[in-house]
């Protein structure tokens, strides 16, 4: 079955809307696993703005699944990732003025520098992920950095209303089987929620779901652990496998 990530930056999201302790992403994460989590996501941002040091830290300790980091292929945040070594980091482009993550990193305008920080952090003995749009190209230069898994930004998808969802939702499973066949571990996530996850689930190229903020949105009502086991239930369901 397809594995679950949460992410859990919202969290932090809203602890710094008032430079607070509460609510901690490191107590989410606990709920989470017990909800069923599969592993848990955090970004560690150049500019602080959710996730801050201490939480890496303190997960790193604490976290019993997985902890994958995403990150850009920023000095100062490679430097503190090869030094709490996380399971996983997913390599993602930043921007300041972003809200969230807009697209998937362009690795064939970044080569080099996508190459060098996968093959620190492999040599670390860090898992690398690469956050990737659903394109054949950069799937294939993404052969040459050495990662050995993607994860597809989902988020075209998620957008998409009507015809075009169906048109982005065919380019998700053919970039899914083009990466499989690649050679790659395929995940995917961004902008999934408990409608748009019943078809990602279908693609049986995908390894693990990343999900925060449609989980985070919905344990305001429900709590952590229900919001996960809800999005657990549906993927077990919807998913292939469960139904032989
Ligand atoms: N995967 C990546 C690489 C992301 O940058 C994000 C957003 O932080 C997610 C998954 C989760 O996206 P969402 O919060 O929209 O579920």
């Amino acid at each position: 079955m397809i594995k679950l990530g949460v992410n859990v930056d919202h969290v932090a999201t809203v602890r710094q809307a008032r430079l607070s302790i509460e609510p901690d992403p490191v107590r989410a994460a606990v709920l989470a696993e017990l909800g069923g989590a599969d592993g848990i996501t955090i970004h560690l941002r150049e500019d602080r703005r959710h996730i801050q040091d201490r939480d890496l830290f303190l997960l790193k300790e604490t976290v019993k699944t997985r902890l994958n980091l995403e990150m850009a292929c920023n000095e100062d945040v490679i430097n503190i990732a090869l030094k709490v070594k996380p399971d996983m980091c997913t390599l993602v482009p930043e921007k300041r003025q972003e809200l969230t993550t807009e697209g998937g990193l362009d690795v064939i305008e970044n080569f080099n520098l996508v190459k060098d920080t996968v093959s620190r952090l492999m040599d670390a003995g860090i898992e690398v992920s690469i956050f990737i749009d659903p394109d054949e190209s950069q799937l294939e230069k993404a052969t040459y950095t050495g990662a050995k898994f993607v994860e597809l930004h989902t988020g075209a998808y998620a957008d998409a209303k009507g015809g075009e969802k169906i048109k982005e939702l065919k380019r998700l499973k053919s970039a899914a089987k083009i990466a499989k066949e690649l050679g790659f571990i395929v995940n995917a996530g961004h902008g999934l929620d408990y409608y748009n996850i019943i078809d990602i689930v279908k693609i049986k190229e995908i390894y693990e779901v990343n999900i925060g903020h449609s989980i985070i949105a919905r344990s305001i009502y429900v709590g952590i652990k229900e919001a996960v086991r809800e999005m657990k239930d549906l993927i077990c369901k919807h998913s292939l496998e469960c139904k032989k």
